[in-house]
């Protein structure tokens, strides 16, 4: 169904987020034809600019590098395209001048609207606090007032609670949509899907029959060019709170009563309370040096732009994780994550125990091939299935074959940036796959320990050449526990 009458405000829209993103995924949604006719967009910025050409900006991205993400459709629809660019108008301001809420209150009237934040995380609360002030945020009988905030979500627990408090002092929780960006994505959302509407798996999904799970986001990517960013932030705050937190709620929570989204966030809430606080012997923090890539030669982490000569920053982390529930006690959840790495792969594996005894004999039982299903999130989206089958012959033997699921081959997937979900569940009020405050301060309560001990010059920092897979320490993390990762290519 199309979405409601509104206004959507982006402040910080001269940024990447603005360009790369959000219109795109408008366009794919006027595409769909899921905007409302009376749908409007306006981009508020301190920089020089016009409306004319902030379109014809817009007209330049969306026609160039979009397309080659699978953004967009290859071909730009032009009349769809007209009917976003002509909704889409340019205010110049600063975010702290009350004069620039008053300009806008003159264009939301008494309309529904949505306030995005993509500005840098300093900007959340005096945006808000203005927002209030001007009455921007009052909602009516009739219209609504919403507020998305991009992560960074504070950069360790107390200042994520600050900012919540912030937030909450002049908006009601219902208002505020906290973007995890990978909740966009269909294979995370697709987790739910494949745990809650199949007979199968469940009744599997417990300490009984798995062994561990291992879940794993590696980039080849470096810092780019958020050198500045990332010194001051490093691969734990950057993926680990937010991102991971929220596969390893989606692949450990229990099944919600209903697909609302207070029953979503309760039942994430609680398994993630569940996990353990991170300790130092669980965790290897490693950074990447000089290496290669696919043959291409990469500079290390301390040689790139804005980066310390003799930065401890970390750009690689691996840990284990606990829970402490009925269903998971005793499991292992190891996570990695980093940049540099040899190859770009986001999956969650879930390895179950091995068949109890060896019915073949010549295949002793740790022999048999591990049971792994493998949830890939991205690049290659699906489902594998490992397992042993009889090798053809008139000898028993056994050996590893995979079943696997593709989306490609059974759905006819639109372009997406990942956004257009969030966006258009903004528009329509559905927070489920947003973060409410207290899933965004559990995940931040798990880190805490690490970053305190990190903070406190703790925690020795291993090196990686760019084009491994991490470490030797993350290996050593799972080979004391008589376990091994998945390999990356
Ligand atoms: C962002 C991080 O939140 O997620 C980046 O700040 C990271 O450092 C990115 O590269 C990964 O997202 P994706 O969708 O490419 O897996």
């Amino acid at each position: 169904a199309q979405s409601p009458p509104c206004v959507l405000v982006i402040f910080g829209g001269g940024g990447d987020l603005t360009k790369r993103l959000l219109i795109p995924a408008l366009y794919n949604l006027a595409c769909a034809r899921l905007l409302n006719e009376r749908f409007s967009v306006v981009v508020v910025d301190w920089a020089d600019n016009s409306t004319e050409n902030l379109r014809a900006q817009f007209d330049d991205t969306m026609r160039q590098f979009v397309t080659q993400r699978r953004a967009v459709a290859s071909q730009l629809q032009e009349e769809e395209w007209a009917w976003l660019r002509s909704r889409i108008t340019f205010l110049r301001g600063s975010f702290e001048d009350p004069d620039t809420y008053k300009a806008l209150d003159a264009v939301c009237g008494q309309m529904n609207c949505v306030f995005y934040l993509a500005v840098a995380a300093r900007f959340f609360a005096p945006i808000v606090l203005q927002l209030d002030a001007s009455g921007l945020s009052r909602e009516t009988e009739w219209s609504y007032r919403r507020v998305v905030v991009e992560k960074p979500f504070g950069s360790d627990i107390s200042s994520a609670r600050a900012l919540n408090t912030q937030l909450r002092s002049v908006l009601d929780e219902s208002q505020i949509y906290r973007i995890d960006h990978y909740l966009g994505k269909e294979t995370v959302q697709n987790i739910l899907a494949l745990r809650f509407s199949n007979g199968f798996f469940e009744p599997l999904w417990n300490r009984q029959n798995i062994d561990h799970v291992q879940i794993t986001a590696a980039e080849t990517v470096g810092v780019e060019k958020r050198g500045r960013f990332y010194e001051n932030t490093g691969a734990l705050r950057d993926m680990v709170p937010n991102h991971i937190m929220q596969l390893l709620a989606m692949v450990a929570m229990e099944a919600p009563t209903s697909f609302d989204a207070d029953a979503v966030r309760d039942e994430k809430s609680k398994v993630l309370a569940a996990v353990h606080q991170l300790s130092a012997q669980d965790l290897v923090r490693g950074q990447y040096t000089a290496g290669s890539i696919a043959g291409r030669a990469m500079k290390g982490y301390r040689e790139e732009p804005d980066v310390a000569p003799d930065s401890h920053t970390e750009t690689f982390a691996a840990m284990k994780l606990s829970i402490d529930n009925w269903r998971w006690a005793g499991v292992p959840f190891f996570v990695r994550t980093g940049k540099r790495l040899a190859t770009r792969k986001t999956e969650i594996a879930v390895h179950f125990k091995q068949a109890p005894y060896a019915l073949f004999r010549d295949t002793p039982v740790e022999k048999l091939t591990p049971n792994i299903m493998v949830l890939q999130i991205q690049p290659s989206e699906g489902v594998t299935m490992q397992f042993s089958a009889k090798v053809p012959g008139p000898t028993v033997k056994l050996g590893g074959v995979r079943m696997k699921f593709d989306y490609n081959d059974w759905f006819q997937e639109g372009p997406s940036t990942g956004y257009e979900t969030l966006i258009y569940d903004c528009l329509i009020g559905d927070a489920t796959l947003f973060q409410r405050a207290d899933n965004v301060e559990a995940g931040w309560k798990v880190v805490q320990p690490a970053l305190d001990a990190w903070g406190a010059g703790e925690g020795e920092l291993c090196f990686y050449p760019a084009g491994k897979a991490g470490p030797d320490a993350a290996d050593e993390l799972l080979a004391r526990r008589k376990r091994h990762w998945l390999r990356l290519i």
